[in-house]
């Protein structure tokens, strides 16, 4: 497997790009450099004849501001089919890309990436060799002179699918899978239509879910389906791996049918399964997501002896390595597929955003990367704020905020967190496991499902500063009643909308939640499942050591999890945020 560094950034890429070229020009470049740049230009294909293509773009002479024309041929039956971050045409074999109105400044050593979805007629195509900007061809020599030559910097893979490669944030370029199952239930709501075509995660959320049930459709229907959305482009697939001996064990509500010691089963009934389903020639050309184990690893370091927070449940899995064993087992199984990257959970900021919490939990995420013979190469990155509701940014109030002296870090809601959102808790995280080991180009989901806490009750700007206690409480989007509830929370909304590499280190913003699946019964209800009651979806319940022994929040009249909860559904369209 190669993950390719570069790319990790490009979405930043193209931010600091514009701040580079901006910077360029108003300082203006020195008089009389002469025109250079570097073209590095990759394809990779994904069978049935097509492919996709990134094309970075730097700037190694003058400034350029006001606009950039970038052409090239292709020397085989290659066609631009639809491109992004620059106007494409092709007549013939010849292309031309021209700037957008907001990529057409490029300072001195900027660079920009573009790129564009094709087809071939045949395979094996060789790629383009020369490149020119501005009318100067690209030789990879800043610009000394203005002879030109015909050598070009070019990364050069074949058009046929490359099972040896792996883009570096599978969301960049790619459409995503809309489950047509959830689809279909967001659609019979009344305005559900207006979100139906969102991309959600697939749940495997147990055995009998491979293969499907009467209700649902088993992993190949989904495979074969998002082959056919996918239409010859790139496409990302969400499944979310979720089947773990003793799941869940600090909780009742998503109990799963492996007991603790089942290990055996979890690898050759649950991931061995998956793992040939996904390695068939006819998926090599999705992106497969696996976002691996939610809710598992963390439980590891904060729900066990001898903290005030332990369960048995947890003590459990700790001593009998059953987490560690079976995370590194899915990880090292399904990243042998090429075309899969795995995710892994770090919970979120209302969980490990405490120091006591943080480190050791990327420690413990490193060792399971290693355990069952995997290896950290089998990590794409990580997932935060899966099925949660933490807020994605907190715009009135800051960390480093003090009240009369008082840091906000000693307000009850904060209680002496590190963080206070889901963005910068999700940064820290992908810094600190790269401290532990993880690959410098890791990067993060966040779901966003339910996180947009919009609504009439949204504040519009700072709490008073009578208090740390009122500026924070006054100010803050997130309205549950304590940072630990979790279950079908009162108040939500629906929040960002899935979006490729919104933010330096994060590989994209995703619904993994299907927003109207509940996460618990509300009270008792028999089920095969696996599942138990969590007073913690009980909105009568007082709390626990966990959530500070505070009301649940949690709406009432909740289905079992994972079934339709058409209530909260509308509760979380009302109060979307950015409003539908
Ligand atoms: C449940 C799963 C369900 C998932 C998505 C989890 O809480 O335990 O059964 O598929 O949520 O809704």
């Amino acid at each position: 497997m190669k993950l390719n560094g570069q790319r990790r950034w490009a979405a930043a890429g193209v931010v600091v790009a514009t701040a580079v070229a901006t910077f360029g020009v108003a300082m203006s470049a020195p008089a009389g450099a002469a025109p250079g740049c570097r073209v590095d230009y990759s394809a990779n294909g994904w069978g049935g004849g097509g492919f996709g293509a990134s094309v970075k773009i730097t700037n190694l002479g003058d400034a350029i501001s006001g606009g950039w024309t970038l052409k090239f041929s292709f020397p085989g039956s290659q066609r631009v089919a639809q491109g992004w971050s620059a106007n494409w045409t092709q007549s013939g074999k010849d292309v031309t890309a021209t700037s957008m109105s907001w990529n057409g400044n490029l300072g001195t050593n900027a660079s920009i990436d573009i790129g564009f979805n094709g087809s071939n007629a045949a395979t094996g195509d060789a790629n383009p060799s020369t490149f020119t900007l501005n009318g100067t061809t690209c030789t990879g020599q800043p610009g000394t002179t203005t002879t030109t030559t015909t050598t070009t910097t070019t990364t050069t893979t074949s058009n046929n699918p490359d099972p040896g490669t792996k883009v570096d944030n599978p969301y960049v370029g790619a459409k995503q899978y809309v489950n047509p199952d959830w689809a279909a239930k967001a659609n019979a709501e009344p305005g559900g239509s207006r979100v139906a075509n969102q991309p959600t995660g697939v749940w495997l959320d147990r055995i009998a879910a491979i293969a499907g049930t009467a209700d649902s459709r088993g992993l190949a229907g989904h495979l074969d389906e998002a082959v056919r959305q996918a239409a010859g482009s790139p496409l990302v697939i969400q499944l979310v791996i979720y089947n773990l001996p003793g799941r869940d064990c600090s909780a009742l509500a998503s109990n799963g049918e492996l007991k603790a010691t089942e290990i055996d089963r979890y690898k050759t009934e649950y991931i061995d399964p998956i793992a040939a389903i996904l390695a068939r020639p006819a998926y090599a050309g999705l992106r497969i997501v696996t976002t691996v184990e939610i809710d598992s690893l963390p439980n590891l370091i904060t729900n066990v002896s001898p903290r005030p927070t332990a369960v048995a449940a947890c003590d459990t899995m700790k001593s009998n390595g059953n987490y560690v064993t079976g995370v590194g087992y899915a990880l090292a199984k399904l990243g042998a597929v090429p075309n899969v990257y795995n995710y892994l959970d770090i919970g979120h900021h209302g969980w490990i955003g405490w120091d006591d919490n943080f480190g050791p939990t990327a420690e413990l995420l490193f060792q399971a990367a290693n355990a069952s013979g995997s290896t950290k190469a089998n990590v794409q990155g990580f997932i935060a704020n899966t099925a949660n509701y933490g807020a994605l940014k907190e715009p009135y109030f800051k960390i480093e905020d003090s009240v009369n002296g008082t840091s906000v870090r000693q307000s009850k809601w904060v209680d002496w967190n590190r963080y206070v959102d889901g963005l910068s808790y999700a940064q820290a995280f992908r810094n600190r496991a790269v401290q532990a080991g993880f690959d410098a180009n890791v990067g993060v989901l966040i779901d966003t499902s339910r996180n947009g806490w919009g609504g009439s009750a949204r504040p519009t700007g700072p709490g008073p500063t009578t208090s740390v206690d009122a500026y924070v409480n006054g100010g803050k989007l997130d309205r549950r009643i304590h940072l630990g509830n979790w279950c079908n929370q009162a108040g939500a909304g629906l929040g960002e909308r899935p979006k490729a590499a919104p933010e330096p280190g994060i590989d994209a913003y995703v619904w993994m939640k299907p927003p109207g699946e509940s996460d618990g019964a509300s009270e008792e209800i028999p089920n095969n499942e696996g599942k138990g009651f969590d007073r913690m979806c009980d909105p009568t319940y007082t709390g626990n050591v966990r959530n500070g022994n505070n009301m649940s929040g949690a709406l009432g009249n909740a289905p079992i999890s994972g079934k339709w909860f058409s209530a909260q559904f509308q509760e979380l369209m009302r109060n979307a945020y950015p409003a539908l």
